[in-house]
């Protein structure tokens, strides 16, 4: 081997790991927030509790706040609307399960498993469309007067499950609890 060729190879192998290098730095940074984001630390959790004051809101109206980033909506709802999620049989669910962090996953898809008060007037569920994410559209809108999401047509009714549409489940109800009469607590 020449002397040339020596050289030729130490500059080949330098550019090699150099490039090779640079990408990996490049992919971490692309890609690190989101596994953060996705495995969040006891102490990250605690922190993102949020306490939302619900003593203005009206019966059949709903309040839509931001977590994590994310929509949440808060419903105080109407006595025809509990009664048509509560009348609704669980044989016509293309979900059948609750999609409730609160309770078992195994746990059934009534509404009695979805509600976070007994009586079923609050529903708390994160407003993403279970499909590819849109903000569904709310105060009784789609086919089951619930929640309608118009980027490729999912309706969900008054029990914010999946009834009609590409969404392949309901929307999911987070870590939600009374604190007090007025104040909901989210995670
Ligand atoms: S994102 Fe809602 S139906 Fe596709």
């Amino acid at each position: 081997m020449s002397h040339a060729d020596d050289n030729a190879g130490t500059r080949r192998d330098f550019l090699y790991y150099a490039t090779a290098g640079a990408g990996a730095v490049a992919t971490g940074a692309a890609v690190w927030p989101l596994v953060n984001q996705m495995n969040p630390s006891a102490d990250t959790r605690a922190l993102s509790s949020i306490f939302v004051d619900v003593s203005a809101v009206e019966v059949g109206t709903q309040l839509t706040v931001k977590w994590l980033g994310k929509p949440v909506f808060i419903r105080r709802r109407a006595p025809e609307e509990i009664e048509a999620a509560r009348a609704t049989a669980l044989t016509d669910l293309p979900d059948p399960r609750a999609e409730n962090a609160n309770i078992q996953a195994e746990a059934d898809a009534s509404d009695t498993n979805r509600s976070l008060d007994e009586a079923g007037e609050w529903l708390v569920m994160m407003g993403v469309c279970t499909h590819l994410g849109c903000v569904p559209l709310g105060d009784g809108a789609g086919d089951f007067g619930g929640w309608f999401c118009p980027c490729h047509g999912s309706h969900y009714d008054t029990s914010g499950r999946i009834r009609k549409g590409p969404a392949p489940r309901n929307l999911p109800v987070p870590v939600a609890k009374f604190e007090d009469e007025t104040t909901i607590k989210l995670g």
